[in-house]
């Protein structure tokens, strides 16, 4: 198979400035490959979100740039990257950031109305798919409030599918979840990765979801530490 990177991060450094100026990332340098399960780790505050962020353009870096599917982001304008991260990326969070006003299968079609590239009927029929694909067929028409933290979740993954991205960014997707419900989610990455060629880069603290991956980036006072392959 031929390796294609979709994502390149040279010596990107993020910085705030203010009274006390902080240092969230510091010269983070990476290539990921289509069809990696990378898994980002390190100790509570050491930068993960942040560079998960810069990754994912919900942040732009201070200095550094950012390659995604071999275009340069951080020179775009605003517009061009929410458009770039609407098409290419699909967001897993801790708290799945559902609409609670909707229903579940209109949580996974809003970001392809947004898109507006399928009719209002594909979307729905892509959303319902995507949701009978999770295991998540018989709760179309209930509300986030109505389902468990593992089905929330399942949703939010169904969600981060809607545009077929690229990169699937995940942030804690299993920190707030019990070992069961951790367990169903990291094999739903999994197999994204190793059936679907999708690539998944995910911060986590989860021991055996970091196994599950092919690859651990740890991160320490915002630098990178270390990036290997998982042995085996
Ligand atoms: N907007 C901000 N203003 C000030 N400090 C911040 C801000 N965002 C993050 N930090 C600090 O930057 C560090 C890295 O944060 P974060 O990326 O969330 O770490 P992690 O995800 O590894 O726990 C932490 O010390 C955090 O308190
Ligand atoms: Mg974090």
């Amino acid at each position: 198979m031929t390796v294609t990177e979709v994502l390149r991060a040279e010596n990107v450094t993020r910085e705030l400035t203010g009274e006390v100026p902080v240092t969230l990332v510091k010269n983070a340098s990476l290539s990921i490959n289509r069809g990696e399960f990378v898994s980002i780790m390190g100790p509570s505050g050491s930068g993960k979100s942040s560079l998960l962020y810069l990754l994912g353009l919900l942040d732009m870096p201070t200095s550094g740039k950012i390659w995604l599917d071999g275009e340069e982001v951080t020179t775009l304008t605003e517009r061009q990257i929410a458009r770039v991260r609407l098409e290419k990326l699909g967001f897993v969070f801790q708290f799945h950031f559902l609409l609670v006003e909707f229903s579940v299968v209109d949580n996974v079609l809003l970001p392809m109305a947004k898109l507006g590239r399928l009719t209002d009927k594909e979307q729905r029929e892509r959303a319902e798919a995507l949701l009978v694909d999770l295991g998540m067929g018989d709760q179309l028409r209930k509300r986030p409030d109505q389902l468990s933290g593992g089905q929330r979740q399942r949703v939010a993954i169904a969600r981060a599918l809607a545009n077929d991205p690229l990169i699937i960014l995940a942030d804690e997707p299993t920190g707030n979840l019990d070992s069961k419900a951790s367990a169903n989610v990291r094999e739903i990455l999994s197999e994204l990765v190793h059936d679907r060629n999708k690539t998944v880069l995910a911060v986590t603290h989860d021991p055996e979801f970091a196994r599950a991956g092919d690859r651990q980036i740890h991160i320490v006072d915002g630098r990178i530490e270390n990036d290997e392959l998982r042995p085996d």
